[in-house]
């Protein structure tokens, strides 16, 4: 299997040397559009090249393709209010500022009002506004600009020893000479169930690209930097170094479960993996998407339009009568005898300093959560 990036070219728009002190105008940009820049010009995005314009962004919405017939699921835009849009025009380069600081530059294509009801409904599947990511959809300002960006300026990195660009990992994967890559997306801890399935993809892939995501996600998921230590300890105990590689995915979290899913083996596949794992309820938030529908998707577009594997993985967990990590394809016993346990549930035990079971999660593993969030209460 090639490792070819989506649409056949890995987009590279980052010019630190392009002078950009002589452009007046200028949009402030939110944290996610922020990531989305930098995501665009290392080419974890590609073929995105830039904010997408009306023609892309409708046949996203509509059709789960670019307008050029490439798949793609989730809408990357830019939203600016009513009275900036009024101060742009198409043509313009502006600059990209957040927080006082310009990443980048934009030169706009297009200016257009999206139908964001529609949006939510055919991407998130729900109009409901207690849906993390609708509601976020709706809070961004009402204007889209398209256009092309440059980026000039990196962002910081959370995670230096973790963080490589999509033509690194691409090299990393070569030197170490494995030709099946096996993406794993998260927004969690690496609990037994997700060590399992990794596991069991790696019994047949030669490495592991654990990809955990490090941009925004609602504010009562697990922190990412309690999160990355809790990685390094489960890696260091329980993984052979040669056929891991940790790396952080420094996208927002949309929780839009299966069209995020297709996004989630889009961005892998730049990132240089033949493979990708989709569990239960991939990307998913509450009860608005079923069990398997982030798996079920995929059934909708060719392997070679892909051009990444899907490994689709039932629902896991231990059981006390296989005495091991299994699912009900591999398990006959019935759920009494099975440990689950919901992030909810989880979260809340953690915050009290109650130890969920090892056979949930290893001990290490709660350990490190158990004193990081601590540290954050205390905080
Ligand atoms: S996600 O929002 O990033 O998908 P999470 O970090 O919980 O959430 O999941 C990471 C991956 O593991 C996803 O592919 C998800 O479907 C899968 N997964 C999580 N829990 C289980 C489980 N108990 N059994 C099987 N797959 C799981």
């Amino acid at each position: 299997m090639s490792l070819q990036p989506h649409g056949g070219t890995l987009v590279q728009a980052y010019n630190p040397q392009k002078t950009i002190t002589h452009i007046k105008k200028e949009i402030e940009i939110d944290v996610m559009a922020l990531s989305d820049l930098e995501l665009i010009a290392i080419g974890g995005y590609s073929p995105i090249d830039g904010f997408l314009t009306k023609e892309d962004y409708e046949s996203v919405v509509e059709n789960t393709r670019l307008a050029s017939g490439i798949v793609w699921s989730i809408p990357i835009t830019l939203p600016v209010s009513k009275e900036t849009s009024a101060s742009l025009q198409v043509g313009d380069e502006v600059k990209l500022v957040h927080a006082g600081e310009a990443y980048g530059v934009i030169v706009i294509a297009d200016i257009y009002e999206p139908d964001k009801h529609k949006e939510a409904l055919l991407v998130y599947g729900t109009k409901d506004l207690a849906h993390p990511g609708v509601k976020k959809l709706h809070d961004r300002p009402s204007i889209y600009i398209g256009g092309k960006v440059t980026l000039t300026k990196r962002l910081e990195k959370k995670f230096p020893a973790y963080s490589f660009d999509p033509l690194e990992t691409r090299q990393l994967f070569a030197k170490k000479n494995w030709h099946t890559i096996v993406g794993f997306q998260t927004r969690n801890p690496v609990h037994r169930a997700h060590e399992y399935i990794q596991k069991a993809a790696l019994e047949t892939i030669d490495g592991l690209f654990l990809n955990p995501l490090v941009g925004e996600t609602k504010s009562d998921d697990v922190s990412a930097a309690i999160r990355m230590e809790s990685y390094e300890v489960l890696l260091k105990n329980y993984y052979p170094e040669h056929r891991v590689q940790l790396g952080v995915f420094p996208a927002a979290m949309r929780y839009a479960g299966p069209k995020e899913a297709i996004f989630h083996a889009l961005v892998r596949k730049n990132y240089g993996c033949t493979h990708f794992i989709v569990g239960r309820d991939h990307a998913g938030v509450g009860d608005y998407y079923g069990t398997y529908d982030a798996q079920k998707i995929f059934e909708q577009f060719t392997e070679s339009e892909l051009g990444i594997v899907p490994l689709k993985f039932e629902h896991s967990f231990y059981c006390s009568k296989c005495e091991g990590m299994a699912t009900t394809k591999t398990c006959p016993h019935d759920s009494t005898s099975h440990v689950i346990l919901s992030g909810t549930k989880v979260r809340e035990m953690l915050r009290n300093g109650e130890v969920p079971p090892s056979t949930f999660s290893r001990a290490e593993v709660v350990e490190v959560l158990i004193r990081g969030m601590r540290k954050e209460v205390l905080n």
